[in-house]
């Protein structure tokens, strides 16, 4: 028995001493420009989902849901969040290819996550992903309002789309039921 337990402990101190050397002799890759295998996307997926529902408390919003706070929510991703979500007149972002993990394009492929959940990524942002934490960043009001808006994307009054048109040329009801082609990016599933 004894030497059944040390034999354990020598194969977990030698996993992590060829884990480390691996790294140190450089042969992990650092390339931002290579699209996440499927198994690492699921796994991924998977323990962000747990992690969150294990962490973010389950607020309410505490700004009401009117025309202003969601218009205001729609300028506050305009300016922040759209270089790397996409942009509101549908294009995908720029750097739609360049991350890894790839940024969720998030205009074309609303997330239907609730509010809690949304609020909770977009205060503490995504460890080891380019998603930043908003808290350091963005005041609580700023981050509600866009949580906001995001949660409503495909249900927003007439007044508030009617300023997306006017302002993006384009708004949701005219891109109903297309589909984007995501790469990589983590599907939601709950
Ligand atoms: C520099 C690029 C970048 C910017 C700017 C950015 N994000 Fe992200 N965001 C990401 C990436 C990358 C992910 C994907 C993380 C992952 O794969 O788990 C992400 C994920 C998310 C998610 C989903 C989290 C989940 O649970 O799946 C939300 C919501 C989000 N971002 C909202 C925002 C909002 C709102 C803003 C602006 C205030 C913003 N992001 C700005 C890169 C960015």
């Amino acid at each position: 028995m004894r030497f059944f337990i040390l034999g354990i402990i020598v194969t977990i101190v030698v996993a992590f001493v060829a884990a480390i050397a691996i790294a140190q002799f450089g042969l992990l890759p650092t390339s931002a420009a290579a699209t996440p295998p499927a198994f690492e996307t699921r796994i991924a997926g998977n323990a962000l989902d747990a992690s969150m529902d294990r962490h973010a408390p389950r607020v309410n919003n505490p700004l009401p849901a009117s025309d202003q706070n969601l218009i205001d929510g729609m300028q506050v991703y305009d300016m922040n969040c759209a270089v790397c979500h996409g942009s509101l007149d549908y294009k995908p972002s720029l750097l739609e290819h360049s991350m890894y993990p790839p940024p969720p394009q998030i205009v074309m492929e609303p997330l239907d996550d609730p509010e809690w959940h949304l609020y909770y990524a977009i205060r503490t942002g995504v460890r080891y992903t380019g998603m930043p934490a908003w808290s350091k960043a963005l005041s609580e009001q700023d981050m509600w309002k866009v949580t906001a808006f995001l949660s409503r994307l495909e249900k927003l009054p007439p007044a508030v789309q009617e300023h997306w048109k006017k302002v993006y040329g384009t708004s949701p009801e005219e891109h109903h039921g297309e589909e984007h082609e995501q790469h990589g990016a983590h599907e939601h599933h709950d």
